[in-house]
């Protein structure tokens, strides 16, 4: 395999606090993997080491054959990974179209733009010029969806897409993914749904208290192994 991401016994702090006790993590270009466990397991804090929000040890991320722990988010944004943040963090003041507009301003070279964001998400095109934040739950996820396609990144990482929304909107938003993954975007997914998680994944890791405590394909994972996995019982 050809691996876009590895993390090699990645640990993270806290202050004194440890939240990641030597995660390996490896990822192959194109393939869409699944982070899932429970509350404070430390899916966002993976996450956040992985985008240069929370800081990791130089060689323990490597991506694309380069160790990029701790570099500043706005280096790692530039070398192509981008994080859809837990909570959608939008921009209140600004418009939906200009918060989209915000992700671009790394300019890489790709496929995605407001024309092709509008075509997978034309809610979006309809409702441009309104506040980011008067839209609901799914449309603003989708806001933040587009805002971390549109720096065209080749690694795509979401935290919790489906939090607090409907089980009808999490389908559409995830609807959208064969589209994303089809033009040889690579994803990892944080997220609470297994049952959702498991559908949409080629694999799976699952952590518990900053360890990986289960990996697999997650059509091969049974239900009781993800269970004894998330809760540790
Ligand atoms: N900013 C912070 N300061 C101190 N401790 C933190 C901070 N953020 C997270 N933690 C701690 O790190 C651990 C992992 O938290 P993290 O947010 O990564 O978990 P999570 O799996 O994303 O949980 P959730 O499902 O609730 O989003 C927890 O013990 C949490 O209390
Ligand atoms: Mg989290």
């Amino acid at each position: 395999m050809t691996a876009l991401l590895t993390t090699q016994g990645l640990q993270a702090f806290y202050g004194d606090a440890q939240a990641l006790f030597g995660i390996d993590f490896e990822l192959a270009v194109g393939e869409l993997v699944a982070v899932i466990g429970a509350n404070g397991a430390g899916k966002s804090t993976f996450l956040k080491c992985l985008a240069g929000l929370v800081r990791a040890p130089r060689e323990a991320v490597r991506f694309k054959g380069e160790a990029i722990g701790g570099l500043p988010a706005g280096e790692i944004v530039r070398r192509g990974l981008a994080l859809v943040p837990e909570g959608r963090r939008l921009f209140p003041s600004l418009s939906v179209e200009e918060n989209l507009l915000m992700g671009a301003t790394t300019r890489r070279s790709g496929p995605w733009n407001l024309a092709r964001l509008y075509a997978l998400f034309p809610i979006l095109q309809e409702k441009r010029r309104q506040p980011a934040t008067s839209l609901s739950g799914g449309q603003q996820q989708m806001v933040a969806l587009g805002r971390a396609l549109m720096s065209n990144p080749e690694l795509l990482l979401c935290d919790e897409l489906s939090l607090g929304l409907a089980p009808i909107v999490v389908r559409e938003i995830y609807a959208a993914m064969p589209t994303i993954t089809g033009e040889g975007m690579t994803v990892v997914i944080v997220e609470q749904d297994v049952t959702m998680a498991q559908r949409v994944s080629q694999r799976i890791y699952c952590l518990q208290e900053g360890r990986v405590s289960l990996q697999g394909r997650s059509d091969a994972l049974t239900r009781g192994q993800i269970a004894q996995a998330y809760f540790g019982v």
